[in-house]
């Protein structure tokens, strides 16, 4: 295999990622943040910065799409003479002596040496806290006195990430800043209905500013050369409209070997209605002031970034493998579980790939990722389940998406997506299994956040599954509404108008007659849990109940959903096979082998071994798993927007990462630990790293959403990095699956499923107040536990009892 160029490497002590060379194949991104204030930060240090909302509470500006691709972010200047240099070589881009960006966990250092200077700035968001923290340190590691001129530069966004991106004839005539000192007050609209600000301050003296974008740039410079940087002086512009920014100019004198620090601070800031302004025109300034002062020197910002530290340490001690494959114990113990906390703060809303304007927090992606998280917060996923069963409708079903400010449903998608109620049950299941705390069950939430509409979450649970029983089609199958996990298999949607959307035009049907397997097994997957859920709070004719629409959907699959090696994909608005053999292309389809196969319909007649085959056979390549085979190679009209993607991409058979944990649960789940993980493999980011840095091209320390197929024109390439369910499903995969260390209503079930080549790891778990020291030796076993010592003694079944405290397991399989 050809050697690639590698930009970059591991560094697990650290818990970093090093990129060595600026010039990555597409921006290599970091999150800083973990509640209410959040930023994305490039490798060059592009990126923005918002509160809560990408969409609403935009910070800072950023253009996507822009040429070159990743322009505008966090920048700093420094000049010495008549060179301009920043620590991240752009926007510069003037070649440093030394380049390195460490993304670790809620935090990037960014260090540049020219000329014998040092600059390092150390980005992060400190907990609990509406403010980035910049910390820059200068360096003169040379033998001469060196004079120094320091600009820094964000650019306001107009707060309305959308409206600012379109409304020019207002935008140009609305912006206000003030200054005070060594802080730029961002105001824009705060005369009217805001009552929030932004500024930008540095804990030290300057000698001047700009607030004003075209002053200090100019009308027909760029961010890499700004006349005030050409030419050495600031501006002390002061903003009126048009573009505010805010830029500090510091002048720095530094001797041999002497080091400063310059402490920015991005911050946030919101008032109470009647205490918005000090003065009239003047706004209200005492929290900001308070915000500055946590942050004024290196000592407390230090202090701050121990507290994050310190706080990652935590999360990441809840689950730790020892396996002795690195590759495998840094995905596990660090990349995997810190990507699982930004899909579950982010959805799909913002990335380099997601505008921050599209999409908010969405109801089945949503569910998805706290399933990732929920041992690291459970606190934070009790609510994250509230917020969203919240905005479900009395029948059962729900808005597909809500905004994280309002946590309102989102009336531009509205509902539709059949699959959707069911995932509020995987999310609430598996945090009562991680909490023991059934409490959650008998919380009052609303209807569509509508007051007085509240009934018990259990109830939710009982619709979400009553609203797959009351809509099912001629062969007593899921009927498939706009689409299931598949938001581009849209079977009701017929369009033949470019201007419309697939995901929200239903055209002929109304949706009564196409109906999806991958919704069949997910019912059957999450019925059953359901089930289990009411034997064990006693609502016994409940779980019979259920128990019956079950074994119903498992014939009605049987029956109608088996094509004689694999299952179907669904039946279309006519009655016809999708994921057939009949068809002439798409023949078969990922979703359902993984979700039946979850579900082990039909397992006894062979079903479930057959379909694990076909995978095998007709999805797998170099990759990974391809979502549908062969690829489709023209629009049809009554599938919608899966075909009207190239082949291979993205839904048209590309390898869609997120659904082939599926597989690999279907896998463990029949013990076929060869093949599980050498699925698992195929899409682990440390082994891709290792591989193909440059055809990858996106971040080599997590997943993407998508990895062209093999019919694509250039297979292996990455597209959608960040925020994917893959995130939670892998962690998922891998925790509970593969190493076998499954959270239980009573205790922690064990059940790995492993190559024969595995050999003998730990796992320590922290679970509720228990503590357990597991050591597992599979003896070149695949699956099946043959005996489990707790604490000296042996345990009966494969289930460790909770009690609190701290305990050893030894496990022989
Ligand atoms: C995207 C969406 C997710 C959907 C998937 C497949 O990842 O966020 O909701 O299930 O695409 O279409
Ligand atoms: C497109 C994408 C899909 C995504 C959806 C969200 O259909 O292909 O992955 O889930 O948009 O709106």
């Amino acid at each position: 295999m050809e050697q690639q160029k590698r930009y970059g490497h591991f560094d697990d002590a650290h818990r970093e990622y090093v990129i060595t060379d600026p010039k990555t194949p597409w921006p290599w991104i970091n999150y800083l943040g973990n509640e209410d204030f959040f930023s994305l930060i490039s490798n060059t240090a592009g990126g923005y910065s918002f509160y809560k909302d990408a969409k609403f509470r935009r910070i800072t500006r950023y253009r996507y799409n822009n040429v070159p691709m990743d322009n505008g972010g966090r920048y700093f200047y420094i000049k010495e003479g008549d060179t301009a240099w920043s620590p991240g070589w752009k926007p510069c881009k003037t070649p440093l002596d030394f380049y390195e960006c460490r993304h670790g966990m809620g935090y990037t250092r960014i260090t540049g040496r020219k000329n014998q200077v040092e600059a390092s700035v150390l980005f992060f968001v400190p907990l609990k806290t509406w403010a980035e923290v910049q910390k820059l340190t200068l360096t003169n590691q040379s033998q001469e006195v060196k004079t120094l001129k320091l600009f820094s530069f964000e650019e306001w966004c107009l707060w309305n990430a959308a409206t600012d991106m379109e409304n020019f004839q207002r935008n140009f005539s609305t912006g206000e800043v003030e200054i005070e000192g060594s802080t730029i007050y961002h105001k824009t609209e705060y005369r009217e209905r805001r009552n929030h600000y932004a500024f930008y301050h540095v804990n030290t003296e300057i000698q001047g500013f700009d607030t004003d974008r075209e002053s200090f740039v100019g009308l027909y410079n760029e961010f890499s050369n700004p006349d005030a940087v050409v030419e050495g002086l600031p501006r002390n512009s002061h903003a009126h409209g048009w573009s505010p920014i805010a830029s500090h100019y510091i002048e720095v004198t530094l001797q041999t070997g002497e080091s400063r620090d310059f402490v920015f601070l991005l911050g946030y800031v919101e008032n109470e209605q009647d205490k918005k302004f000090s003065a009239p025109k003047v706004i209200n300034k005492e929290k900001a002031h308070a915000l500055i002062a946590r942050f004024d020197t290196t000592e407390k910002v230090d202090k701050a970034f121990a507290e994050l530290n310190a706080y990652w340490d935590a999360l990441l001690n809840i689950y730790k493998v020892k396996t002795g494959n690195p590759k495998l114990d840094r995905m596990v113990n660090i990349w995997n579980q810190y990507q699982c906390m930004v899909t579950f703060n982010f959805s799909r809303s913002a990335s380099f790939f997601e505008s921050g304007i599209g999409r908010g927090m969405g109801f089945r992606d949503s569910n998805q990722d706290l399933v990732g998280f929920v041992h690291q917060i459970p606190s934070r996923a009790r609510q994250r389940i509230i917020d969203i069963a919240s905005t479900q409708f009395p029948d059962g079903g729900c808005y597909h998406q809500y905004q994280p400010l309002t946590k309102r449903g989102n009336n531009d998608i509205g509902g539709g997506f059949n699959d959707d109620p069911c995932w509020l049950i995987f999310g609430t299941v598996a945090y009562i299994k991680e909490t023991g705390d059934f409490t959650i069950l008998d919380e009052m939430v609303p209807f569509d956040n509508q007051p007085g509409s509240e009934v018990t979450l259990f109830e939710h649970l009982k619709v979400s599954l009553d609203h797959v029983i009351n809509n099912l089609g001629p062969h007593l199958l899921p009927l498939i509404g706009r689409a299931d996990w598949n938001d581009c298999l849209n079977l009701n949607c017929f369009s033949w108008d470019p201007n419309e959307s697939f995901q929200t035009t239903e055209n002929v049907s109304e949706g009564t007659k196409a109906e999806s397997l991958m919704i069949a097994g997910l019912f059957v997957v999450t019925g059953k849990e359901y089930v289990a859920l009411c034997n064990k709070i006693a609502k016994h004719e409940e779980g019979q109940r259920m128990q019956r629409a079950v074994d119903a959907m498992i014939e009605a699959v049987k029956k109608h959903g088996w094509d004689g090696e694999w299952y179907l994909r669904a039946y279309d608005f006519y009655g016809r096979k999708i994921g057939s053999n009949e068809c002439e292309e798409g023949k078969i389809f990922i979703e359902s082998q993984g979700w039946c196969t979850m579900a082990e319909i039909g397992a006894d007649e062979g079903m479930v071994a057959k379909s694990l085959d076909s995978c095998k056979k007709y999805l797998e390549c170099e990759h990974g798993m391809v979502l549908n085979n062969p690829a489709f190679t023209k629009y049809i009209y009554e599938y919608g927007e899966i075909s009207s993607y190239p082949e291979g991409y993205k839904e048209n058979a590309g390898i869609f990462c997120h659904n082939n944990p599926w597989v690999i649960i279907g896998e463990c789940m029949a013990g076929r630990g060869n093949d599980a993980w050498s699925h698992y493999a195929k899409i682990l980011p440390s082994y891709v790293e290792e591989k193909y840095q440059t055809l990858h091209k996106v971040e080599p320390y997590v997943n993407c959403q998508m990895v062209a197929g093999k019919d694509a024109f250039r297979p292996g390439e990455g597209k959608n990095s960040w925020l994917t369910g893959t995130a939670a499903w892998m962690w998922y995969t891998v925790s509970e699956f593969i190493l076998g260390i499954k959270p239980d209503y009573d205790g922690i079930r064990i059940d790995p499923c492993l190559p024969e080549t595995a050999g003998d790891y730990t796992v320590s778990r922290k679970f509720r107040d228990a503590e357990y020291d597991i050591t597992i030796r599979p003896n070149g076993s695949q699956k099946g536990v043959k005996q489990i010592v707790l604490d000296g003694s042996p345990v009966e079944g494969d289930v460790i009892p909770y009690a609190a405290g701290k305990h050893t397991v030894e496990v022989t399989m």
